[in-house]
């Protein structure tokens, strides 16, 4: 009787392991939703919220309104008018994912963005583009 539940225990024990390594690698596959220890959230991405830190920490010192005609060669990526009038959302995933290659790979010869960043950006490209 002891022996039986034992084994029990054990079963379940074996079936609870089993199913959570799998679930975890099934999650741990989506290692461009992770950034470092923190869960890279895109579900509803904002661009003031999301989309400007980036475009403020990894291309504002070429593409601001400020440096764009010197650096970025006129195209401005700051404030949601100006840079759609710049760009558009496409573009934008391109050349953060380096789609295209050599010198459309931006930031203009820096390292490429963390997958979180570039992944909010594709994001909020196919939710669409919006000014949130
Ligand atoms: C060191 C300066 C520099 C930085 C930083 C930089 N860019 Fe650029 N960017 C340029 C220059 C110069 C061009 C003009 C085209 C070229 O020379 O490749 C350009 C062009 C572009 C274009 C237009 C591409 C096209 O073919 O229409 C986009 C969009 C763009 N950059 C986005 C970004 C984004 C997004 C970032 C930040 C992740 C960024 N850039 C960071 C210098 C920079």
């Amino acid at each position: 009787m002891r022996f039986n539940m034992l084994k029990k225990i054990h079963l379940v024990a074996a079936v609870l392991f089993i199913s959570c390594s799998f679930f975890y690698s099934c999650y741990y596959d989506n290692a461009e939703f992770l950034l470092s220890e923190t869960i890279c959230d895109t579900t509803a991405v904002s661009f003031s919220a999301d989309i400007v830190p980036i475009l403020q920490t990894y291309c504002y010192k070429c593409h601001s309104i400020e440096m764009a005609d010197d650096q970025g060669e006129g195209y401005i990526l700051e404030t949601y008018a100006l840079l759609m009038e710049s760009t558009n959302g496409e573009t934008l995933v391109d050349v953060v994912d380096w789609i295209d290659g050599g010198a459309n790979n931006m930031p203009k010869s820096g390292s490429q963005l963390p997958a979180c960043e570039r992944a909010l950006i594709r994001n909020w490209v196919a939710q669409g583009e919006l000014d949130n």
